[in-house]
């Protein structure tokens, strides 16, 4: 029984250390898309973890686009936009603050833990920003485990 155990353990820790998060990133086009590109563009590595949706605002990205990346298999969303006063559409990113703080408190509802889910101001010029953002979060993603939705 007790080597039993530890076999499971063992192939935990295993599987754990195997793990390569899945994590989606919706950045807003006119700041952290281009930020992302930059980074590329400059040859600065960005974790490749992190699977990039482009979207018009971050004000755009509706909850229920989340709660979907979660429910389709992803381990982390890093949702980054403008610096407030930068937006294009003026308050899409203070409607993105409000809802990502609400969003957290529903996601404890679902029983994800609301660190899988990260905001970030981050501007066009800000490459090495999208960078150590993109290795912080996917490395903190990879200490938490996937992600196992309860499906009943
Ligand atoms: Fe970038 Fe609104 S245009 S957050």
């Amino acid at each position: 029984m007790e080597t039993q155990e530890k076999t499971i353990e063992q192939k935990a820790v295993q599987a754990k250390e195997k793990f390569e998060p899945r994590i989606v990133g919706f950045l807003c086009n006119w700041c952290a898309y281009s930020g992302a590109d930059l980074a590329g563009v400059s040859r600065l590595q960005s974790s490749p973890n992190i699977r990039i949706i482009r979207t018009m605002c971050s004000g755009r990205v509706d909850p229920a686009m989340i709660l979907r990346a979660f429910e389709l298999g992803a381990d982390g969303v890093l949702i980054a936009g403008c610096h407030f006063g930068d937006c294009h559409y003026l308050e899409g990113n203070f409607k993105t603050m409000r809802r990502i703080e609400l969003l957290k408190m529903v996601l404890k509802r679902f029983g994800i833990d609301e660190k899988r889910l990260r905001l970030e101001w981050i501007s066009a010029s800000e490459a090495e920003k999208y960078a150590r953002v993109s290795f912080e979060f996917t490395e903190q993603i990879r200490e938490m485990g996937p992600l196992q939705l309860q499906t009943n």
